[in-house]
């Protein structure tokens, strides 16, 4: 078995505008996080099928396992609002000082949901991450953030889908 992670970095003045613009939907997204107690901001936004853009923020609860990151909160979202519609393209941006500067990626948690969602619809979703405004890491499928992840077999999703 080979298990392949492949990922692309990119100046943010190289990239398309559409997608310049979710990498700026998810910065603004980050202003909006509520996250007092770890001072670390996350934003996300998620460019859907129809064209709609849903963003997220990471939402901290002094009960601190009850906060939820900013990727999950603009996938749930998406799900909530756009049930019928793909994922395109999700974007994350943090601009915190504690960010590692080699690169941003998701939790593993958000990395299941993520990938959950990939294999959900019929087509891969493009992650773009970005730390402040350092270059842009890209990954073009959610398999590369989860080589070899949890998941049960085609058909088996498909019965959870009904
Ligand atoms: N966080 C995210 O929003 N996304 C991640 O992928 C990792 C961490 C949030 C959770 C918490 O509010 C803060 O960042 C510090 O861990």
């Amino acid at each position: 078995m080979e298990v392949k992670c492949t990922l692309q970095t990119t100046a943010f003045e190289d990239l398309s505008k559409q997608d310049q613009e979710i990498l700026n939907a998810a910065k603004q997204a980050a202003s909006r996080a509520f996250a007092p107690y770890s001072d670390f901001r996350v934003g996300a936004a998620a460019r859907m099928s129809n064209g709609e853009i849903v963003i997220g923020s990471n939402q901290e609860n002094i009960a601190y396992p009850s906060g939820l990151c900013g990727e999950r909160v603009a996938m749930f979202s998406a799900g909530a609002q756009f049930p019928n519609e793909e994922v395109v393209t999700l974007a994350t941006v943090t601009p915190s000082d504690i960010a590692d500067p080699k690169g941003f990626a998701p939790c593993g948690s958000c990395r299941q949901v993520i990938l959950e969602s990939e294999l959900r619809q019929s087509n891969p979703i493009r992650l773009l991450f970005q730390v402040k405004d350092d270059v842009v890491l890209i990954s073009e499928s959610a398999e590369n953030l989860m080589p070899f992840s949890f998941r049960v077999k085609d058909d088996g999703l498909k019965r959870i889908k009904g």
